[in-house]
């Protein structure tokens, strides 16, 4: 059956049972899911248990072409908490149906995680962030054109007009900034923008985004989060702020710049991460 056919909660349930069968009887099932965006992989790496699993083993998940995208689900303990990680995500600007981009996070939700986390790498549209910034986000603006929930409503999946006052849970959010402040992590928050991409934004589009009130802007995460607020799972999301936006910071953008300056806050991240994960266990139970 090819990725378009079928409901999309009936091709969810073949990529369970097709986890489900490769994995040890018995395994304990995961509490929190993780998106790991642009250079962020290394969380997965950091794993205890690890158990890895290609998405091209698996039925209608398609791997990324990106460059820092992976492409594994990765199944493991992070300070005892059991967690599956899709190391790689893919973005609706590769050509992919939106159904096939949130598939891994509705994958996720059917495995039985309790809340998911995402992080993303995003350009900052405050004059006064820099790259390298980390970013807490307590919103969106969906301004890619599309919703994984066009079309008609799969019913098993979530209601016809899900509620998105709370996309990004209140209560992880409050996690993440006392994790933050344990750590000595400064911690920004905004309002993430979703644009389609691939290109940057010019800088016209960059001062609407301002003008819009949003803080930040990437071209992931909001149909991953609108897809799992439709299953009524919590949410989470944190941006390393990699560059700042056309028009703001100096000279040209580049993706190259985008992974290098993700890369450079790892270990600000990892820590982030992973005191989230232990909290946000409890969140979701
Ligand atoms: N714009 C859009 N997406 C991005 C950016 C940006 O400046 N940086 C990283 N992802």
């Amino acid at each position: 059956m090819s990725s378009s056919e079928g409901a999309p909660s009936a091709r969810v349930a073949e990529t369970v049972a097709a986890i489900r069968a490769r994995m040890a009887p018995g395994a304990s099932a995961p509490k929190v899911g993780l998106v790991l965006g642009s250079g962020l992989g290394a969380f997965a790496d950091s794993l205890e248990s690890l158990v890895k699993v290609p998405y091209a083993d698996l039925p209608h998940l398609p791997a990324s072409k990106v460059i820092g995208h992976s492409g594994k689900l990765c199944f493991g303990k992070a300070q005892g908490v059991d967690v599956v990680c899709m190391q790689g995500r893919i973005h609706l600007y590769e050509g992919h149906p939106i159904a096939s981009v949130v598939h891994g996070v509705r994958t996720l939700a059917r495995l039985g995680v309790g809340c998911v986390l995402l992080t993303n790498a995003a350009g900052g549209l405050d004059p006064t962030w820099s790259a390298g910034d980390l970013m807490l986000v307590s919103d969106h603006l969906n301004l890619m054109g599309t919703t994984p929930l066009l079309g008609p409503n799969d019913d098993a999946l979530g209601p016809r007009f899900p509620d998105m006052s709370h996309a990004y849970d209140p209560q992880l959010r409050e996690e993440l900034r006392a994790v933050a402040k344990g750590a000595k992590i400064e911690l920004r928050e905004g309002i993430y923008a979703g644009l389609l991409g691939p290109s940057y934004e010019t800088p016209a589009e960059v001062r609407m985004l301002r003008g819009l009130g949003a803080h930040a802007v990437g071209m992931s995460t909001v149909p991953e989060v609108i897809a799992l607020r439709h299953m009524r799972v919590k949410v989470g999301a944190l941006s390393c702020i990699t560059n700042l936006a056309a028009g703001i910071g100096k000279g040209e953008l580049n993706h190259k710049e985008v992974e290098e300056t993700a890369r450079a806050r790892r270990d600000e991240l990892l820590t982030l991460l992973g005191g989230w994960v232990v909290r946000a266990a409890k969140v979701a139970s």
